[in-house]
């Protein structure tokens, strides 16, 4: 694993780095095998990045056609619902670039059976991956974001899904939420080619530094234990998430 940390000065320059990096992994990927796939996240931090990737700068460097887009997480609602981060990757981006609808593979997040919904995205990936039984896909590029928690995509702390070396898809309670998620578990982001935190603002600067910098004794938190064996790890932060980092 090679790990790469930047420090931006602001979300704008956070997301530029982030779509340089997007635009990068995705090239690689078609060049070398024909298809792009790639996991995308939730939550706020994305949002400048899918925007910019949308714009002429960046729109004309993606190979859309060969991309397929999966999510890292989902809540638990329809895919019209302000909280689906489906719905955000669909407004922000999917909705204003040609890539075929057959190549956006949502998580079904609102089935009524929060482990049906699971299993059916785990049909997807192995159906996707053509996977055989037991291997783990292999995404070109994972995003993610940070929690002030230490949470990534929907692996809380103290989550049993931390644990799960089995399964590739789990349904979630998160206690804090009162709420089901449904998330990938870790074998499948440790084995992404790439994997790519983007950090903003200053409420995840604590979190940022335990996972960084954290002593090697301390319980792991999530974050701090995406590790892709065979990938790269990049780290984006602005100054501001960055500020406690030594
Ligand atoms: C989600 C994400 C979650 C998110 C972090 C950071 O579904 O919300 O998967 O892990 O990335 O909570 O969220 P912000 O970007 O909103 O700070």
């Amino acid at each position: 694993m090679s790990r790469e940390i930047y420090v931006l000065p602001d979300t704008e320059g956070l997301a530029r780095r982030a779509a340089e990096i997007f635009a990068q992994t995705a090239a690689e990927a078609v060049k070398a095998r024909g298809v792009f796939s790639v996991a995308l996240c939730g939550g706020n931090t994305p949002r400048a990045l899918y925007a910019l990737l949308a714009e002429a700068s960046f729109r004309r460097r993606i190979p859309w056609r060969k991309s397929h887009f999966f999510w890292g997480d989902e809540r638990r609602v329809p895919p019209e619902h302000p909280d689906s981060n489906y719905g955000l990757a669909q407004k922000t981006l999917l909705g204003s670039v040609p890539v075929p609808p057959s190549n956006v593979h949502r998580i079904w997040a609102e089935l009524p059976d929060a482990d049906e919904a699971a299993a059916r995205y785990e049909r997807v990936l192995r159906e996707h991956f053509k996977l055989p039984a037991g291997r783990p896909p292999r995404f070109d590029l994972v995003l993610l974001g940070l929690g002030a928690d230490g949470h990534t995509a929907s692996l809380f702390p103290g989550s049993p899904a931390l644990d799960d070396k089995c399964r590739l898809v789990r349904a979630v309670w998160v206690e804090k939420l009162k709420a089901h998620r449904i998330t990938l578990a870790l074998p499948v982001i440790n084995n992404a080619s790439n994997v790519l935190f983007m950090v903003n603002g200053k409420d995840k600067a604590a979190a940022a530094r335990q996972v960084l910098e954290g002593a090697d004794h301390a319980k792991p938190l999530p974050a701090g234990l995406v590790k892709p064996a065979h990938g790269r790890l990049y780290w984006l932060l602005d100054s501001q998430a960055a500020s406690l980092l030594g």
